[in-house]
């Protein structure tokens, strides 16, 4: 069964408290439990980490390596900076989906830049909630396109 890790960096454990007005009301645990249905529902399994430290971030995607097959993550602001995350995302050579709660080009233009992005088989930003759930369902796609053209 394949096994995919849900990624959430710097501030989304405060998700229902923080301004909901942008990220919405649900905290992340009721989000975590809604992609749990949803992996049953696909004959998946999911792995959940959230960490407010980038080097934690980074040493969990290592781990990745012998422990999933591929990888949805919301790296909060570190998306917009952080080099070493994205070395991470290109080191461990799985199928990872960037995903945004919101959608981060509408916003101000320093969210406009994701230096992660490119080495992600893609984004998806502005959904909320359902952000995670498409992230999820495209990157066990990727996975699966991966395997056949094996
Ligand atoms: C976010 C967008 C980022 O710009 C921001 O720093 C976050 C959340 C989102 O899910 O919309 O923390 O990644």
């Amino acid at each position: 069964m394949l096994r995919i890790l849900i990624v959430n960096g710097p501030n989304l454990n405060l998700l229902g408290r923080r301004e909901t007005g942008v990220y919405g009301s649900k905290t992340l645990e009721q989000i975590e439990a809604g992609l749990m249905q949803l992996a049953d529902e696909i004959g998946i399994e999911t792995v959940f980490y959230q960490s407010n430290h980038e080097g934690a971030i980074i040493d969990r995607l290592h781990q990745a390596l012998d422990d999933v097959d591929g990888v949805v993550i919301n790296p909060g602001a570190l998306t917009h900076y952080s080099y070493a995350l994205r070395d991470a995302i290109s080191a461990v050579a799985m199928p990872v989906v960037e995903v945004h709660m919101s959608n981060v080009h509408g916003r101000e233009s320093f969210r406009r830049e994701s230096v992660t992005a490119a080495v992600c088989v893609g984004q998806i930003t502005g959904f909320g909630e359902m952000s995670y759930a498409l992230g999820l369902r495209a990157v066990v796609d990727a996975i699966r396109a991966g395997a056949d053209a094996r």
